[in-house]
């Protein structure tokens, strides 16, 4: 497989890079560095890819439809990992626009690449479980109806999923969309509450919980869902209904209360937190839970990590990271 990733000075996009490069593929990264937040941290990821055998990086925006398809001209590419997006609920409140160039015209551009570049066998690409939007009830699973998005951010992904699914219909590519639950891990992402939440008990701050006895998030280790990666992009979909277009919930299926996550941090990072209470903001859900039966059948993905193993890796790299190692 030699690999165009896109995001992948990202979060998941880092962390998929070396999974991937660590197997042994070639991987073609790229990304804009944009500063939704701080590009050191992108930075700082990509410095890590640099120097294995087998990567390459492009700093290009996606949206650039030429640039992307010279940079991915005469690669050999056979696989397209498609990361990048304006992630976030919140900014989408703020900067509605970026999502609509992030999230939907530079997913078009992928598509486009994959639909007129020879040899492309699949095209991973990420949804969200924010697609679900703001429900009761049990687990979501992935044949649930996706129609009442409680964010623009929410139905961006919907709208990623419908393109990837009009051109699985007119042009035969092959894809797999892999809605996200709340991935959390070592070089995460700083406007995630976790990461937000460590920052403040080391440094002593008060933090702000929003309307945490209705909070429920299945958080998920991001090892659990690299664990699966190679696999899911070697298994293009088999064409059902005259097209091969599946979609995976990647989580934890274990929801957790915004407390559990406080406690796990307090206990890391050897800290009582400071907390103040705060109302519901808008485009937020209560609660997510992934039914992962489909993902455990298709790839045997069995997440495994505990919140407290796992937020402990978060807080032991960020306190070096941050310099805060005597916090
Ligand atoms: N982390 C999570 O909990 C989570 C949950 C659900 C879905 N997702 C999805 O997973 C994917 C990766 O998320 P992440 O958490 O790693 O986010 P991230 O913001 O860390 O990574 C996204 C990367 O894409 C790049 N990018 C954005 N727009 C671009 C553009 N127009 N051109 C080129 N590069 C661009 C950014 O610079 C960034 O490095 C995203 O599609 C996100 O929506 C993440």
């Amino acid at each position: 497989m030699i690999i165009l990733l896109t995001g992948c000075a990202g979060f998941i996009g880092y962390h998929a890079a070396r999974t991937l490069l660590a197997a042994g593929y070639q991987v073609i990264g790229i990304d804009n560095l944009n500063d939704y937040y701080d590009p050191a941290l992108k930075r700082a990821r990509l410095i890590g890819l640099q120097d294995i055998d087998g990567f390459r990086f492009h700093q290009l925006e996606l949206t650039d439809h030429t640039a992307l398809n010279a940079a991915a001209a005469g690669k050999g590419i056979t696989h397209i990992f498609h990361l990048a997006a304006q992630a976030g609920v919140r900014y989408s409140l703020e900067a509605p626009r970026s999502y609509i160039a992030s999230n939907i015209t530079a997913h078009l551009n992928i598509l486009e690449l994959a639909r007129h570049m020879d040899g492309i066998k699949h095209v991973v690409y990420a949804s969200s479980s924010s697609v679900y939007g703001d429900r009761d009830g049990g687990d979501f699973r992935e044949s649930d109806e996706v129609r009442a998005p409680a964010s623009l951010y929410a139905a961006t992904k919907i709208s990623g999923e419908m393109l990837a699914e009009s051109y699985a219909r007119l042009y035969g590519i092959a894809q797999t969309g892999l809605r996200f639950f709340t991935v959390y891990g070592p070089l995460g992402r700083p406007d995630m509450a976790y990461y937000i939440f460590i920052d403040k008990v080391l440094r002593g701050e008060p933090m702000t919980l929003y309307a945490p006895d209705e909070m429920q998030r299945d958080f998920t280790y991001i090892d659990d869902i690299t664990s699966v990666f190679e696999q899911v992009l070697s298994c293009p979909p088999a064409p059902q209904n005259g097209r091969a277009h599946e979609i995976y919930n990647l989580g934890n299926s274990s929801p957790m209360r915004l407390y559990d996550l406080v406690g796990a941090i307090e206990q890391a990072c050897g800290k009582a937190a400071k907390v103040n209470i705060a109302p519901k903001q808008p485009g937020d859900v209560s609660r997510t839970f992934a039914n992962i039966d489909k993902a455990q059948r298709d790839f045997g993905f069995n997440p495994r990590t505990p919140l407290a193993q796992g937020i402990k890796n978060c807080a032991a790299w960020y306190r070096d990271y941050a310099d805060l190692s005597t916090s």
